[in-house]
């Protein structure tokens, strides 16, 4: 649905270059949730923003449900903005309009002027959103959770096959940003609308998302499935990102503070594994010993994965025949030490 190929952009202040993507390559398949997630400065917005041209490109080839976004004339590019919807941090909304009339903006853009058209196409678009009862109110009577719906259903109204989302959770409290989430994810599902979510949050990739690439310095550091990302992140940001989110600390202090000697070995559970009773079978039937130097048990999007590291103890002997029984029993087993 999205192709970026080394697309590249530099904003210059007088003299100063600020290179705010950098030979991006990104491919987001149609109907996946896309997760961009990375720090305050390294090229999120701009890369969503090159994605509908609100910001042209310098260089490199972008596509879009099939169309050469930077040889577009002026009716080409509007055409493809509406089949790109976008939601934004702070809403964005007309505050002199009720629910129902910011809804209906795009519709009267689109060159709808049909009003019952209008009303029907609004009234179902605040259904989806679960907003009826609150259409005739203005958004400084709403609450930041009923803000973004609205902007969601705003950007929904023309039927487009892509949603942009900068930021869409960031100024809403955790409870509100589950019920946003849980949305998105419910409207990528029944609408089998592609989504490309630009958060600084990893816990946001890992409650909905299928895919993430980690932002930095206007690169893309590292990308993949949440899953691998989340349990085998492989660039330094990537893992600033991860031990964030699971409250960890680098594996350096952990190893220090413990004075651990010996193997240090990483297990991962993935699936109905991570409820499996395979340590306990390792230590009752190979006499593994072990402490636990940290762990946790999580779900990423639908999937259960549990990680658990362990300074082993006992003989190497004794050691060797339990890893080897994990492994068979389909635990990933990695050494860290
Ligand atoms: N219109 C602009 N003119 C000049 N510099 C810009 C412009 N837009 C962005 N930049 C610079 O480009 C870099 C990337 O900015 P961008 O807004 O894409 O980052 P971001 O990852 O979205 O950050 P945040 O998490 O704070 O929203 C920053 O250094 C920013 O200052
Ligand atoms: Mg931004």
């Amino acid at each position: 649905m999205i192709h970026l190929e080394n697309v590249s952009k530099t904003y210059r202040i007088g003299a100063r270059e600020i290179h705010a993507a950098k030979g991006v390559n990104l491919h987001v398949k149609t109907g996946e949730i896309f997760g961009v997630v990375g720090h305050s400065g390294a090229g999120k917005s701009t890369l969503v923003r090159l994605i509908n041209r609100l910001e042209t490109a310098d260089a490199g080839r972008i596509l879009v449900d099939g169309d050469e976004v930077l040889s577009l004339d002026p009716d080409e590019l509007r055409a493809l903005r509406r089949r790109v919807g976008m939601i934004f941090q702070h809403f964005n909304l007309l505050g002199s309009r009720t629910v129902a009339q910011n809804v209906a903006i795009p519709l009267r853009v689109a060159g709808l002027t049909d009003s019952e058209q209008i009303n029907a196409r609004v009234a179902e678009l605040l259904d989806l959103v679960g907003l009826a009862d609150q259409r005739h109110e203005y958004p400084a009577q709403l609450s930041g959770g009923q803000k973004q719906r609205v902007g969601i259903a705003r950007a929904l109204a023309n039927r487009p096959k892509v949603l942009l989302c900068d930021e869409a959770t960031s100024a809403l409290d955790p409870q509100t940003t589950r019920s946003v989430l849980e949305l998105l994810e419910q409207i990528n599902r029944s609408l089998g609308l592609t989504i490309v979510l630009i958060t600084h949050e990893m816990n946001v990739v890992r409650s909905i998302c299928d895919r993430v690439a980690v932002m930095d310095g206007g690169e893309i550091v590292e990308s993949g499935a949440v899953t691998q990302v989340f349990l085998h992140p492989q660039h330094p940001t990537s893992r600033a990102f991860v031990n964030e989110a699971e409250h960890l600390d680098e594996l350096e202090e952990v190893l220090k503070v413990a004075n651990v000697e010996g193997r240090v070995v990483r297990l991962t559970f993935i699936g109905d594994d991570a409820y499996a009773p395979h340590l306990a079978h390792a230590v009752r039937e190979h006499g593994l010993d072990f402490t636990i130097l940290s762990g946790h048990i999580e779900r990423i999007k639908t999937t259960p994965c549990g990680q658990l590291t362990l300074a082993l103890r006992g003989t190497s002997r004794a050691q060797d025949v339990a890893i080897s029984h994990l492994k068979q029993q389909g635990v990933g087993v990695e050494f860290l030490q």
